[in-house]
């Protein structure tokens, strides 16, 4: 492919985890991959695993910093942008009362308005190359989460937007809004969520990612990767809430 033809991917939080696994399979599709994250030695790890790293291009910035999402923003003023997938987030495990509030808001910022202001400054672009959003949400935001509240809450508010817009732009853009549940990435840990929590649904991280293209392959919509977490779906629809709620407090509580 001439290089001026190759169009550009930002992939946000692709510092490890599911944001790595996204840059390694997108990558043979031949777009030049913008790696977003704040560790610049993982950053580098991610480039480092790609085969072609010449091609792409690294941008480090804290979603939660003052201008960190204005500085993203303007450092892909120049790209021929085909792709966004907000896929940046983190959790706290904890007590809604004895986490702090920053913390808290700062989950908000990351997991919700980041990809809200992002996805609305770079539509533009998007529609101009005939391009997608990914939006990583999460199984947490199709039920409360009790000790994981507000996380719940982002990943809701999340869902509700990226799905209210994949409407809103049908036939102009795919979006795709992948709501995984547990899988083992970095994302335990920075939480302080208990190892065991929801193990039995764990599903590997490149059947979530290889399952969110697959649904981007064909057109979009609502991807719910692997049989464990369509089973943890299923029974997020169907147990009671009066029954549920109590029994996942239970699990998350420890
Ligand atoms: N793993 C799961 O069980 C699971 C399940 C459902 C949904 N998800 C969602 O999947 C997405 C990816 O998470 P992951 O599981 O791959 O976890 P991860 O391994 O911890 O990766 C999270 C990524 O987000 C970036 N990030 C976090 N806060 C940031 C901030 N303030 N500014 C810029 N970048 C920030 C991190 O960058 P640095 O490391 O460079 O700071 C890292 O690259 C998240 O949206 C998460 O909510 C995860």
């Amino acid at each position: 492919m001439p290089e001026s033809s190759v169009k550009s991917v930002l992939i946000t939080g692709a510092s490890g985890g599911f944001g790595l696994e996204f840059a390694k399979q997108m990558e043979p599709a031949g777009y030049r991959l913008i790696l977003h994250g704040r560790d610049k030695a993982r950053l580098q790890m991610t480039l480092n695993a790609l085969k072609h790293p010449d091609r792409h291009r690294l941008v480090q910035s804290d979603l939660n910093a003052r201008h960190g999402l204005s500085e993203l923003i303007s450092s892909v003023e120049n790209e021929p942008l085909a792709g966004l997938v907000n896929n940046a987030g983190f959790g706290i495990w904890g007590s809604f009362e004895q986490t702090g509030i920053v913390p808290q808001i700062d989950v908000i910022k990351t997991d919700l308005k980041a990809p809200i202001a992002l996805a609305h400054a770079l539509l533009p672009t998007l529609l101009r190359h005939n391009g997608f959003i990914i939006n990583v949400s999460s199984l947490a935001g199709e039920y409360p989460l009790p000790y994981m509240s507000t996380y719940a809450a982002a990943k809701a508010g999340l869902t509700y937007w990226s799905e209210a817009l994949r409407i809103e732009l049908a036939g102009r853009m795919r979006i795709v809004t992948l709501a995984p549940g547990p899988s083992p990435t970095g994302f335990r840990n920075i939480s302080g969520m208990p190892h065991s929590t929801g193990s039995f649904f764990r599903t590997p991280i490149p059947v979530i990612i290889h399952a969110g293209l697959l649904r981007l392959e064909k057109g979009g919509g609502y991807c719910i990767p692997g049989w464990r977490h369509k089973l943890l779906f299923a029974m997020q629809k169907t147990v009671p809430r009066r029954i549920g709620l109590g029994l996942i407090a239970g699990n998350m509580r420890h």
